[in-house]
């Protein structure tokens, strides 16, 4: 069966980006001119997904609005004679099918992940985080979802980390089956170093099964108090293979300050309209700081 469904949690408070999240989304913060959320669809779409079902919250309005038609807004522009901006815009509405469902409370992954289960059925599902970007020439998605076309089973995505940031991640214990892809014997979710089973943590794509969803609605509270999907995986791991794999993309975290500062430098730079003049400044940046730090 192919993967036409997608889920994209969005429901999370944003803490590490206070006070900006205080009102604003931060799948709406912008990398250069477009916000975090349209890379997040458009790769869904790439990978073949035509029905997105977004687990929202109380302040992300603005998520939903942008997925529709603004009509007052392509009139203006039409009068204007902007035709490109206008059909640009009525794009971004056409890209999917989306659906909302609202998490009263931010419960966990593994909880907005549940939500889904009367929207999925009994199909296959991908499961996008709305605050990491990826950037390849086959979408991260699709990578999960061919390996799923042929092997049959869940699979996550996966990425080396160094030793001081395993604490931040699910950590996968794992079976290589080749450079790229694992069997997935065992996850723990956040561990400490000493505790770490590798170095391979889940990045925020996931192709599910609906076997997962019984796992959730048994799996409590876990670290951080909060209903982990990792938690869920593992019970997964054990009744069938679960695949790890490690696409070929570069992955930004753009739901912490610095991942979204060098995603937007990233974004900027290979700009052809603007990269040049953003490459100008930071060298001269660069320049200027250099030579403060010999005289300081
Ligand atoms: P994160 O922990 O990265 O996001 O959750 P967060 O909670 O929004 O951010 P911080 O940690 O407070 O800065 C990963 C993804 O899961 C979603 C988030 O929106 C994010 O996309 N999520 C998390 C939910 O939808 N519901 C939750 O209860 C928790």
């Amino acid at each position: 069966m192919r993967v036409e469904k997608a889920v994209i949690p969005v429901a999370g408070f944003g803490t590490r980006f206070l006070p900006v999240t205080k009102t604003q989304p931060k799948e709406m913060l912008p990398i250069v001119d477009v916000p975090v959320i349209h890379y997040v669809v458009e790769e869904a779409v790439a990978s073949g997904i035509s029905d997105i079902l977004f687990v929202t919250s109380r302040g992300k309005r603005a998520i939903e609005d942008y997925f529709d038609r603004s009509v007052d807004l392509e009139c203006l522009l039409e009068h204007a004679e902007k035709h490109q901006m206008a059909k640009a815009l009525r794009d971004i509405s056409n890209l999917a099918d989306v659906h909302f469902i609202r998490q009263k409370e931010p419960l966990g992954l593994g909880h907005a992940v549940l939500l889904a289960r009367r929207h999925v059925g009994n199909d296959p599902f991908a499961v996008l985080l709305g605050d990491e970007v990826f950037c390849g020439q086959t979408p991260c998605l699709a990578q999960l979802a061919s390996i799923f076309d042929s092997l049959g089973g869940p699979v996550v995505a996966a990425q080396r980390v160094s030793k001081q940031e395993v604490s931040n991640y699910g950590i996968v214990d794992a079976r290589p089956l080749s450079d790229f892809l694992f069997e997935v014997q065992d996850l723990v979710e956040k561990p400490r170093v000493l505790d770490a089973p590798s170095d391979l943590a889940v990045a925020g794509r996931y192709v599910l099964t609906p076997d997962i969803f019984p796992l959730l609605s048994a799996t409590g509270p876990g670290s951080g108090g909060e209903i982990q999907l990792t938690d869920a995986l593992r019970q997964l791991a054990r009744k069938r293979t679960v695949y790890a794999l490690i696409p070929s993309a570069e992955r930004h975290d753009v739901g912490n300050p610095v991942g979204f500062i060098k995603a937007n430098i990233l974004f900027a730079v290979r700009r052809g309209d603007i990269g040049p003049a953003v490459i100008d400044f930071m060298r001269d940046l660069l320049i200027h700081e250099a030579t403060r730090g010999q005289t300081v």
